[in-house]
């Protein structure tokens, strides 16, 4: 495998900035039957092209992919812990789920990689959905007891947590737009699932601090919003924006404020005019998501999360983008990291940066045709063959500095 030739011309990070790459449970570990999204991948008329199934057998196979990750020459592994197996039913802990994830750190720290990680990304146990999942008050306390029993559990080990993995994606794309469990269409809805998971933030955010000392927070899907309109509609099109932004981000800044960081997590921009989000043109550049093809939209969310949560350290825990073509990868993750260099030169205090992801894998509705991964995955042996992005980022995060592509 090789990866592109550098010039001379390295722009450095500052020490400490870490370099990662992340997975969720239940996007790769296989067999989580027991949560709501087992459940929408097998109800009839989801839009769900496929279920996830073994997905990568990550469960198992977590020590190679450790263990490759570290090769690259990454410092740290963010990964999740899927609640619907810790906790499989009401106020039942299983110590055999909570001491795998224990091993999960064990392993990380055996490799020289910090692990981070994350409580809640997507995924809920049916018995949590079944009494009214995230717009029952409930919940929030519910979360709270799991958190703090996990946190204690992984104990020391763990470098740092993220509480609640985009719940902006789950509150407008679950309560919202029908698309995610439980499939529902009211913006009250959303508003209330929003409620109920700043308040599960707050309580997990204090059952962890009692017993672990690492850094802490929340992470949210953003994308860079901006205005395409004549000077006469501008302030149309930026109410239009601005409410978008109301429904989607706003609600989660405020509580961030006490946290330890925030974890920017990006992928393309959109535009807004006096009549709403106006369509790419058709001969936009998109990635397999359908999505603009935008390495610069980090930069901006960087410098609005940074401005709205009133100077939180900011920790970019996914960028990434789904293609065939692992040059494009390479390009747009050098796209980005310009803009995050830009955002350090204003003093903006950026901690690292996290690739989405590590593993190709399973991407939700979508099922498993987007790739995204620094690894690919035949699923049908699970083979896994690592990508010359990979190395790539790896020897960025190695020097510490942008090594310029040619
Ligand atoms: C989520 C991931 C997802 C990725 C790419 C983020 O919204 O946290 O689970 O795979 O975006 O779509």
């Amino acid at each position: 495998m090789t990866a592109p030739p550098f010039t001379s011309h390295a722009v450095a990070f500052p020490d400490g900035f870490t370099w990662g790459s992340a997975t969720a449970a239940h996007q790769v570990e296989g067999g989580n039957w027991n949560n709501d999204w087992w459940e929408w991948e097998h109800r009839p008329g989801t839009r769900c092209v496929e279920p996830s199934g073994d997905a990568c057998d990550h469960f198992h196979r977590y020590p190679q992919d450790i263990a490759t990750l570290a090769s690259f020459g990454f410092d740290n592994y963010r990964f999740s812990v899927e609640w619907s197996r810790v906790e499989p039913e009401d106020g039942e802990f299983s110590i055999s789920a909570l001491d795998h994830y224990r091993r999960m750190v064990e392993t990380c720290r055996e490799n020289g990689v910090v692990p981070v990680v994350t409580l809640h990304h997507f995924t809920t146990p049916r018995w949590v959905t079944e009494s009214g999942g995230w717009i029952n008050g409930s919940t929030a306390d519910l979360f709270g007891r799991y958190s703090e029993r996990v946190a204690r559990h992984l104990g020391d080990g763990v470098g740092r947590w993220c509480t609640i993995n985009e719940p902006n994606m789950v509150s407008t794309i679950g309560y919202l737009l029908g698309e995610f469990p439980p499939g529902r269409t009211d913006r009250f809805l959303r508003a209330k699932c929003n409620e109920v998971f700043v308040s599960a933030h707050r309580k997990a955010r204090d059952a962890v601090k009692s017993v672990s000392s690492a850094p802490l927070g929340i992470t949210l899907a953003m994308q860079e919003f901006l205005l395409d309109a004549p000077d006469s509609e501008r302030h149309q099109a930026e109410a239009k924006r601005d409410s978008a932004w109301a429904g989607l981000e706003d609600p989660f800044f405020e509580v961030a404020r006490g946290d330890d960081f925030f974890g920017v997590q990006t992928y393309t921009r959109q535009y807004f005019s006096a009549t709403g989000r106006v369509k790419p043109a058709p001969d936009t550049r998109v990635t397999m998501m359908g999505y603009e093809f935008s390495p610069e939209a980090l930069e901006g969310c960087i410098r609005r999360a940074w401005e709205r949560t009133d100077h939180v350290p900011i920790l970019v825990t996914e960028n990434g983008i789904a293609t065939t073509d692992d040059s494009e990868r390479i390009e747009y993750v050098h796209g980005a990291l310009e803009g995050v260099l830009r955002c350090l030169k204003d003093g903006i205090d950026v901690r690292g940066y996290t690739y989405w992801s590590l593993l190709d894998n399973f991407e939700w509705v979508f099922g498993y045709r987007p790739t995204f991964g620094l690894i690919g995955v035949d699923r049908s042996t699970q083979q896994r063959v690592p990508k010359p992005s990979a190395r790539w980022l790896g020897q960025v995060a190695q020097a510490n500095a942008l090594l310029p592509i040619q």
